[in-house]
């Protein structure tokens, strides 16, 4: 692999644990929602991909994490300080990308955790404004802080008020105005598509990201409904991308 050689401009810890670094490297060239790896060394022992939060024409990258404690990367990568050296994959890889969604009515786009960070590299370009009647993002969290990056949904509701739908999930406390239960529940109930005032329809397109778990579980309710994965082979609504494996899926391999 190829590496670039960047800098750590600087960490925002948004709440413990919780963080996105901003990195300054050589241009990287890729489509929103693509995703890069990060190295903390030259010789590349250890490297792990991310999604880029940031737009393809910004020219600082921002990573959007979460601290794994027990983890074998993210504990050194939150330790990182200003001017700390990086590596960045200089290619950057993934299908997650509107390119391989088909023309669609609306874009439904469904993220847990720092599974939101594709989306915002994809509605900071004009394509999806462009091509989806209406775009609805969904961001499932535990708690009511890890809805972060307010400021650009606002900015989008205020820009896109018929067009933009946000909702925030938060499952594990009450929290006005927001949605209290996970989404495969809340598509069960109907009760996401009422509170969007939007009906999730065969001529839409969905895009999934974050946790293996919400991946399988949305994706098996969307198949019930009639639509068909999004594969290299053969097109379907549904496009996804799973930030690790299911415990399940290892140990049946
Ligand atoms: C295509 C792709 C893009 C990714 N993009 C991002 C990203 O933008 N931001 C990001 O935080 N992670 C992202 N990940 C996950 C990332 O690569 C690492 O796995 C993660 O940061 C944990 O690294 P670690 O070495 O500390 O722990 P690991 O040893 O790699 O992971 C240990 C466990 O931590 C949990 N875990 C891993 N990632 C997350 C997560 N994001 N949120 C909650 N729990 C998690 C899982 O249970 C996992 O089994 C992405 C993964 C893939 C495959
Ligand atoms: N995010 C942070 O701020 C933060 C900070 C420090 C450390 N961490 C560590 O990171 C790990 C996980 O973090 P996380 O909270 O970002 O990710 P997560 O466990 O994937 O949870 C994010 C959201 O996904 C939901 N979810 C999980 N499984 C689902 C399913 N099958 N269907 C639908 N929704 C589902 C969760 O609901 P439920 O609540 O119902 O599970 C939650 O709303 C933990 O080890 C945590 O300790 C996170």
């Amino acid at each position: 692999m190829k590496w670039l050689q960047g800098k750590v401009i600087g960490q925002t810890e948004w709440h413990p644990g919780l963080f996105s670094i901003f990195i300054e490297a050589p241009p990287i060239s890729f489509q929103a929602g693509q995703f890069v790896q990060l190295s903390l060394n030259s010789q590349e022992k250890h490297f792990r991909p991310y999604s880029l939060l940031n737009a393809p024409d910004d020219p600082v990258i921002e990573i959007y994490y979460t601290l794994v404690k027990q983890g074998l990367f993210t504990p050194a990568l939150a330790s990182l300080s200003t001017n700390s050296p990086i590596w960045v994959s200089a290619k950057a890889s993934g299908r997650f990308v509107l390119d391989e969604v088909s023309q669609s009515n609306n874009l439904w786009c469904f993220a847990t955790g720092t599974g939101l960070g594709p989306f915002l590299s994809i509605l900071k370009t004009s394509e999806p404004w462009q091509r989806f009647k209406k775009i609805i993002l969904v961001h499932s969290v535990r708690y009511h802080h890890e809805l972060t990056h307010q400021s650009f949904i606002e900015s989008w509701q205020e820009k896109y008020p018929e067009q933009f739908r946000w909702c925030g999930v938060v499952t594990r406390e009450q929290v006005a105005h927001t949605l209290n239960n996970r989404i495969p529940m809340l598509l069960q109930t109907r009760e996401l598509e009422n509170t969007v005032a939007c009906e999730l329809s065969l001529q839409d397109a969905v895009m999934l990201c974050g946790n293996p778990s919400m991946v399988s579980d949305v994706t098996q309710i969307l198949l019930q409904r009639g639509m068909r994965l999004n594969q290299a082979k053969e097109k379907g609504q549904i496009t996804i991308e799973s930030y690790w494996k299911n415990k399940i899926e290892v140990q049946k391999k």
